[in-house]
């Protein structure tokens, strides 16, 4: 058993394919090299103390008596309890938590949090991670069953997976994950804030929740077991919201593959172009777009950008934009590239 641990996870950007994880579909994020870092010391007994440092706040439990709490307790709480459940023996820790990636905006701290304190209690109890697809469901149970947000595989996979210099092109039905080398050259990817955090505005019943129950309607309604197996031929049937929700996963899953045809060919100008196609389509057909992110996307765009979207899931959060050589973002903008997944420092 070490006495000291420290494990850092990144959050991500999804260059495209949202919403579509939940849909057994494709998309194609990447992890930043922004994240939240979780030093682990051994406390000798069964006791855990974290300390959320950017908070400026303090939770305390026993592995052996662990109840829930709500808002961040849920993550700490949530994590242990999952690795005991699925057969971690772990040991008593003060946990320090700080982060770097903007929280509640869309570049998965959230996953980040979970993956950081799940590495950082398996080290300090000397046990070794299992597989990252393993490990993904296991933190995706977190913030389904202790956070109550019912979001996919995207993050947990994205923050776990990540390589520098690749974006992951990611099939949620079969989870095989395939590096895409994200060459931009004198291009930039840059993220901006619309100031309006999701946490407050669409992950209850009336946001993401809502919509990937819709999802779920209009799969039943098609007779498929998942929206990945629709065709555009098919949702057309569908009665308002349910033809929009469909027709943005089944074309979002198209845009993929599109995508890496065009990084693949170098064509910048046309992945921006499809960056646009994904955010109308969020926007028009998924209805997740808000007028503050909508004023983001505008001053994206006078800045100079080719494409620009909303990332994550919607609501609010950070817009993505790709800016051409010789174009100047916003100030405030925070520039992305690919850095490495997961890990012990
Ligand atoms: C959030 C969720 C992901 C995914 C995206 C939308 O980030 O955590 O699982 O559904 O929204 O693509």
């Amino acid at each position: 058993m070490g006495d000291l641990v420290t494990a850092f996870a990144p959050g991500r950007v999804n260059l495209i394919g949202e919403h579509t994880d939940y849909n057994e579909g494709l998309a194609l994020p990447f992890a930043i090299t922004e994240g939240v870092t979780v030093r682990a010391e051994a406390s000798g007994n069964r006791r855990v103390r974290v300390h959320a440092v950017d908070l400026g706040a303090h939770d305390d439990f026993e592995l052996d008596h662990l109840e829930r709490a709500p808002g961040w307790r849920a993550f700490a709480r949530g994590a242990a309890a999952e690795l005991e459940a699925a057969g971690a023996r772990l040991v008593g820790a003060r946990l320090r938590i700080t982060g770097t990636v903007p929280r509640g905006s869309g570049l998965s701290s959230s996953a980040a949090l979970e993956v950081a304190l799940c590495l950082a209690m398996l080290g300090i109890a000397g046990v070794a991670p299992p597989d990252e697809v393993t490990l993904a469901r296991l933190c995706s149970r977190v913030e389904n069953e202790w956070v109550g947000a019912r979001t996919g595989l995207l993050d947990q996979v994205a923050s776990l997976c990540g390589e520098p210099e690749r974006a992951l092109r990611v099939d949620f039905r079969s989870l095989e994950v395939t590096p895409v080398p994200l060459e931009l050259g004198d291009w930039s990817l840059v993220t901006l804030d619309s100031g309006e955090s999701h946490a407050h505005a669409g992950k209850g019943e009336n946001g993401y929740n809502r919509r990937r129950a819709e999802c779920a309607e209009a799969s039943r309604a098609l007779g498929v077991s998942a929206l990945r197996d629709a065709t555009l031929e098919m949702a057309a049937e569908l009665p308002w919201p349910l033809r929009g929700r469909a027709e943005h996963v089944i074309s979002d899953d198209a845009r993929v593959e599109r995508t890496i045809a065009a990084l693949a060919d170098r064509d910048l100008e046309a992945v921006g172009e499809l960056l646009d196609e994904s955010h109308a389509s969020l926007r028009d057909n998924f209805e997740i777009s808000t007028d503050a992110v909508e004023a983001t996307v505008g001053r994206l765009r006078d800045a100079g950008a080719v494409g620009a979207r909303l990332v994550g899931g919607g609501f609010g959060g950070h817009v993505l934009g790709l800016f051409p050589p010789g174009a100047a973002p916003p100030r405030e903008a925070l520039s992305v590239a690919p850095g490495p997944g997961a890990r012990l420092l």
